[in-house]
């Protein structure tokens, strides 16, 4: 798992070191460059900004607020999305009139219930991930909300469940797809997210940014590399309109044309 390509030191450390600055040089003169994730669980938890756009916009139905507190306790809640990333992503789905979801990594589910509370009675959250123990933790907070029956979780490689969903004709129907599970396979979730997408829908990637690296990627840092990649292939793509935010840890969002 991506996540844990990185080693558990550098990167929590990365993030509770708050703002670290790495020097560089651009055009002759030095510029810094930001390496941390601004998440408000995570580096941006101290930021007075932060904790004033929480304090001032977070509007969290109180079993997503139980689940994320639930889910503080567990030692890997850096993989958490932002809440105030969450709830816009939710707006998104709104905006859009969303009824179909993808969620690609799941974890404890923080998003994949938002998305659940935000679709209508009819509407479905295909959560793809393959940790049993993860989305176990979720579970029992899906069910308090009132919105597991709209919660379809796959426990199988994403790639592998995206196929099924093409092979059985879904192609087309999705509005909304979250892409957030293991890094060197998001060209993967992105051409196929993008096939099950209808027009006018909306694919958001998290982790662009990914805490900085991907400003200067290291050669063999797969992870960096892949992201990269990626990012440089939407810029070019005439597939979709696009925007880059700098919101977490970086998070692109592609609408299908
Ligand atoms: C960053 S977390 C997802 C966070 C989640 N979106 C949220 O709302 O908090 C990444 C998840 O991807 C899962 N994952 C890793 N490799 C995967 C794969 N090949 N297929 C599906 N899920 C995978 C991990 O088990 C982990 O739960
Ligand atoms: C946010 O709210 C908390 C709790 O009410 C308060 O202690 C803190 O000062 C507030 N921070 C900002 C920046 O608004």
């Amino acid at each position: 798992m991506s996540y844990r390509n990185v080693s558990k030191e550098a990167l929590v450390g990365s993030v509770t070191l708050g703002v670290v600055f790495v020097a560089g040089y651009f055009l002759g003169k030095k510029k810094s460059i930001r390496m941390s994730i601004s998440k408000s669980h995570a580096g941006g938890k101290d930021d007075p900004l932060i904790q004033y756009v929480l304090n001032n916009s977070l509007r969290e139905h109180p079993v997503l607020k139980k689940l994320r507190l639930r889910t503080m306790e567990d030692s890997w809640n850096i993989m958490m999305v932002a809440c105030e990333q969450s709830q816009f992503m939710a707006n998104l789905a709104k905006l859009i009139q969303a009824k179909k979801a993808l969620e690609i990594g799941v974890y404890t589910g923080y998003n994949t219930l938002n998305m659940a509370l935000s679709l209508p009675e009819d509407g479905v959250v295909i959560a793809c991930d393959i940790s049993e123990d993860y989305t176990n933790i979720g579970k029992p907070f899906w069910k308090e909300a009132g919105v597991e029956h709209k919660i379809d979780l796959r426990i199988q490689p994403a790639s592998k469940t995206l196929d099924d969903l093409l092979s059985s004709g879904q192609a087309e129907t999705f509005d909304f797809a979250f892409i957030d599970a293991d890094k060197c396979s998001y060209d993967d979730y992105f051409e196929k997210s993008l096939q099950l997408l209808r027009k006018g829908g909306i694919i958001a990637i998290d982790n662009v940014l990914w805490g900085g690296r991907v400003v200067n990627p290291a050669p063999d840092d797969a992870d960096t590399v892949a992201i990269d990649k990626l990012n440089k292939k939407l810029h070019r793509d005439t597939r979709i309109t696009l925007s880059m935010l700098t919101v977490g840890d970086g998070l692109t969002l592609a609408v299908k044309l």
